[in-house]
């Protein structure tokens, strides 16, 4: 695995004919399940535990969409809006021990695969399709993620929205895989659990895989769209036929 600079793009190994030549897989919700950070750490939260790990999650992607939105002198990286989006949870819940704003906070960095993953990625590889991550997640936050996860070996390229400075879901952010990757759009397949993220990649020519992992309703008429939904990764090497 390696991680982009901004002085060296990716380039993948093209192989002629082939249809679909690299995976860009979303990162968080869709390979790393961002509730197990507060799963580690559930006893010390008691009966809060499930409300702060639903609301960590949308107050950082609050937080995300808000400074793209308010331009490049308002971008901070996602490991800041992460860490502001707790620091309000907490705040909202009336947790004040720093110590478990800090495990928290630390747990977040080494969020743990869903199950499927790691024999999902072995498999997409084995097809001689290569996998990419495409993410929000400063490079720090994926190095050590995919890292810790024992996971380097089976992603090709990791590409942070750092290096364009703005949150998906900006059309730069999906451009910034065509560039890096040296591939157009529809050579790509482009798997995320978050609709918003789905439709995003759609509009930008991606082939697109939505998961689903809590049977929740079609959003963006992605459906319509012809975007197939799997329950979870297990089956989504077979689409590579
Ligand atoms: C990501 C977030 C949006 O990994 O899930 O980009």
């Amino acid at each position: 695995m390696s991680s982009q600079t901004a002085s060296e793009p990716w380039r993948l190994r093209q192989k002629p004919g082939r249809e679909v030549e690299v995976v860009v897989f979303d990162a968080y919700g869709t390979l790393l399940d961002v509730h197990s950070a507060v799963a580690r750490h559930a006893a010390r939260l008691g009966e809060a535990a499930e409300a702060v790990s639903r609301e960590w999650r949308q107050k950082q992607l609050e937080y995300a969409w808000v400074r793209s939105l308010t331009g490049p002198s308002r971008h901070r990286d996602f490991w800041t809006c992460t860490a502001d989006a707790l620091r309000f949870v907490c705040a909202r819940h009336g947790i004040a021990d720093e110590g478990l704003f800090a495990d928290l906070l630390d747990a977040y960095r080494l969020l743990s695969p869903y199950p499927e993953v790691p024999a999902m990625l072995r498999a997409v590889r084995a097809r001689g399709v290569q996998t990419a991550v495409l993410s929000n997640g400063s490079p720090m936050m994926l190095a050590d993620a995919f890292g810790n996860a024992g996971l380097s070996t089976q992603i090709d390229a990791l590409l942070s929205v750092e290096a364009v400075g703005v949150f998906k879901p900006d059309a730069r952010v999906y451009a910034l895989a065509e560039r890096r990757l040296g591939l157009p759009a529809r050579r790509m397949m482009f798997v995320s659990a978050n609709p918003w993220d789905s439709q995003a990649a759609h509009a930008a020519g991606f082939r697109c895989v939505r998961v689903n992992r809590m049977a929740a309703p079609d959003e963006y008429g992605l459906a319509d769209l012809g975007v197939p939904s799997l329950p979870d990764l297990t089956s989504l090497p077979e689409l590579l036929n």
